[in-house]
């Protein structure tokens, strides 16, 4: 292979697009009109939700399943249930989508932003051990891009210190950590069913909880503070009405019927990526251990070397952009440098503790947010596995023409492995 890079005038490695997401059918058709013509649209009146719950829920290996309008409002109710207070401290990892942190600062407690495992890209246990303090009351792993947290070490440390583990999965339907779902191993789980992710309805959420108490409280905060055998205008607890909606529970639950497969294609896609990006200089996968039984691959990310390929990463994205290959750099600010906590821009939430949050002291994320970080979109890994290998083919190009994009000597022809 030694045409020149697509960028500088070549042809592309690739110019067939990946699959397109979301993914539906007849059965969505049918299941939305017939939600429609029940006259049933809410979730206190339909039978849709409720399916879904049960059904997610058990997919889950969990008791109970809440749904909810979004993936931020089921981490936030899953902390007002687990009894977070004002001035209390949630440890999370800085490298994940904003909601994981404004979730925390909505309970009105403290966010307490602890490093990632560099190779993993998940939260580190040793850095989430050396930040419980005495307000500690509460830990939100997020697993990330679908690969399952380090949970034994976390559900160990939780227990040492009485401390509720939320799951984040809003990336991780369907992954395995030792043969257990994700959302059935922590206090509680919450999903995001937003446009992206792997189980969709556009906009949508759930909490998945083995704990009776819990499951109570949640049901009640998303359904304006009603408890089970109070009057309709009768309500216990600050709430709100967080109730997803028939049409949405439609559309999930002929989703679901579709999550395994499309799972099973992504996690096999995945380990080939692992197998073949492995090889190529300057490109290291994120690690994937035995413990890792099964992952959703919302993303599938890597890390990027500046020094290997002697050009920083946005130029290296072009350059496998212009192949054919729709790389992102993910993140580039971390949560904790982001705006908000810079400018302590937390409305009435007044209780979130004066703290340098920028200060945080969080290396690996700084480093992969600003020059390693590389991701594919989970839609990229429903593709077939000769799409896997143009992907391969894309990377081990832009390696070999790395001189070429530096503007240095002419690219040498010759094999990347
Ligand atoms: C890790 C993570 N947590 C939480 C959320 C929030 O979900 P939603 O967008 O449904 O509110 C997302 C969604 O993007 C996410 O990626």
């Amino acid at each position: 292979m030694s045409n020149t890079l697509a960028l500088l005038g070549g042809t592309p490695t690739r110019s067939k697009p990946f699959p397109t997401w979301p993914i539906f059918g007849r059965e969505e058709e049918d299941a939305v009109l017939r939600a429609l013509r029940s006259a049933k649209w809410g979730k206190l009146d339909g039978g849709e939700v409720k399916r879904f719950e049960e059904r997610f829920a058990a997919y889950c290996g969990a008791k109970h399943g809440i749904a909810v309008v979004n993936g931020t409002v089921s981490l936030r109710i899953a902390l007002m249930a687990a009894g977070i207070e004002a001035g209390d401290e949630v440890i999370i990892p800085p490298y994940t989508f904003f909601a994981t942190a404004s979730a925390v600062v909505e309970a009105n407690a403290t966010p307490i932003f602890v490093d990632i495992d560099r190779a993993t890209f998940n939260i580190d246990p040793a850095a989430i051990e050396a930040a419980v303090t005495k307000r500690t009351r509460a830990i939100i792993p997020v697993h990330l891009g679908g690969l399952p947290c380090d949970m034994d070490a976390i559900m160990a440390i939780a227990q040492r210190h009485g401390l509720v583990v939320v799951e984040d999965a809003a990336h991780a339907h369907g992954s395995t950590y030792k043969g257990r779902r994700v959302g059935g191993i922590g206090h509680m789980g919450s999903f995001s069913f937003q446009s992206s992710k792997n189980l969709t309805c556009g906009e949508g959420g759930i909490i998945t909880t083995n704990d009776d108490t819990f499951a109570e409280r949640c049901r009640s905060i998303h359904n304006c503070g009603r408890v089970p055998g109070g009057a309709w205008y009768e309500h216990h607890v600050i709430s709100g009405n967080y109730r997803l909606g028939e049409f949405a529970g439609a559309i999930l639950n002929c989703q679901l019927d579709r999550l395994d497969e499309q799972t099973d294609t992504r996690d096999a896609n995945g380990k080939h990526l692992d197998k073949q990006l492995a090889m190529i200089p300057g490109i290291t996968p994120q690690r994937r251990d035995a413990s890792t039984t099964r992952n959703a691959q919302h993303l599938y990310c890597m890390r990027y070397d500046e020094g290997t390929f002697g050009v920083p990463r946005a130029t290296v994205i072009d350059a496998l952009v212009a192949e054919g290959i729709p790389v992102s750099p993910g993140y580039v600010l971390p949560l904790h440098r982001q705006p908000m906590f810079i400018n302590r821009a937390f409305g009435p939430y007044t209780a979130v503790r004066d703290l340098d949050f920028a200060a945080s002291d969080v290396p690996n994320v700084e480093r992969i947010c600003s020059s390693e970080g590389l991701w594919l979109t989970q839609n990229v890994l429903l593709g077939t596995q000769a799409d896997m290998n143009g992907i391969v083919a894309g990377f081990e190009k832009v390696y070999e023409h790395r001189h070429a994009l530096a503007g240095g000597m002419p690219a040498v022809a010759g094999t990347a492995r």
